[in-house]
């Protein structure tokens, strides 16, 4: 994207779900995107070279080692990726004075408790990879200052390797699923999250911990349902499951539910869950129209 007004955001992480769409955001500034194999933001000088380099306005962080399970065989590279990469990048926003966005994970928190965790709640991270996230927002603002960390939950965009698309593909491939009802979470809509994150830096937020999601909670049982019944395929039967009986290397908090307090008293909410569940499904039925 250029615009020549000589203002710029550095988007690291832009070939990802999230990192795509901020990159193609019509933001007003000109947008650079850095993302593996040329760049690696795990290379400290690399990363200073790039941002004292370009002089952006803001750098949004949305690259990270996001494959939960393989973290647990892969430690080192998830922390290399998710902790140390993410001081490297404060540092360099450091000696710009210029704020880092970096998105974080509902998975820091232990999911134990009874509601939602408030932003100033105390994380407790269960597995390898939302240890590295715990830890990649200590490093942040241990370093700078000037640090908005938001954390997201469930995750899904247009085009995306995500949950809803894997239960269209799983429905269409089975005929029948099993989903897991007692883990619950707040889907977030890439699209709306992506002109959330925007807004705050538009308007200056504070340095601090956001919650951003979409509004509502579910369990992955009633997300798969609503995704079914909007996208037609309601007569697939989808068969309640325990957590225990889908066995993975790295088990999620069951109820690590993000309230979102910090955005909402700047106004910035994002529509409810089954809204974005409507707009996911409208685009995808689009591109598969367009594949026809
Ligand atoms: N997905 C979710 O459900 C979810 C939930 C909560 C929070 N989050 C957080 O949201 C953010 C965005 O997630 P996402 O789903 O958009 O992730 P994603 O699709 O996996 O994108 C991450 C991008 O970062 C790149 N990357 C990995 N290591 C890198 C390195 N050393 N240097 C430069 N780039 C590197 C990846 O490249 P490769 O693909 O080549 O590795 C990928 O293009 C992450 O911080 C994640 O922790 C995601």
């Amino acid at each position: 994207m250029r615009i020549d007004n000589g203002m710029k955001y550095l988007i690291t992480g832009h070939k990802g779900q999230l990192g795509r769409l901020l990159y193609d955001y019509p933001s007003g500034c000109e947008h650079i995107g850095v993302d593996l194999p040329e760049h690696d933001i795990t290379n400290a000088q690399a990363v200073a070279d790039l941002v004292l380099g370009q002089q952006p306005q803001a750098v949004i962080n949305a690259a990270a080692f996001t494959n939960v399970d393989a973290a647990e065989a892969n430690p080192d590279l998830a922390y290399a990726v998710n902790t140390h990469a993410v001081g490297h990048l404060a540092r360099a926003c450091h000696r710009l004075d210029i704020p880092l966005v970096h998105i974080s994970t509902n998975e820091v928190f232990d999911g134990s408790g009874d509601k939602p965790y408030d932003e100033w709640d105390q994380p407790r991270a269960l597995s390898t990879y939302a240890r590295s996230k715990q830890a990649g927002e200590t490093a942040a603002r241990f370093y700078h200052d000037r640090v908005i960390v938001v954390r997201i939950a469930w995750l899904f965009a247009p085009g995306g390797d995500n949950f809803p698309a894997k239960i269209v593909a799983a429905a269409d491939s089975h005929g029948a699923l099993r989903v897991v009802d007692d883990e619950f979470g707040n889907p977030t809509y890439a699209p709306h999250l992506t002109s959330a994150l925007f807004t705050l830096l538009d308007r200056g937020a504070p340095p601090g911990i956001y919650h951003l999601t979409n509004d509502g909670m579910c369990s992955r049982y009633e997300f798969a349902c609503e995704v079914l019944r909007q996208s037609g395929r309601e007569h697939i039967p989808v068969t309640p499951i325990a957590h225990t009986e889908w066995q993975r290397p790295s088990q999620p908090p069951l109820r690590a539910l993000l309230a979102n307090r910090a955005a909402a008293a700047l106004g910035i909410t994002l529509p409810s869950w089954q809204e974005a569940v409507a707009e996911w499904v409208k685009l995808e039925k689009q591109k598969a129209k367009g594949k026809s």
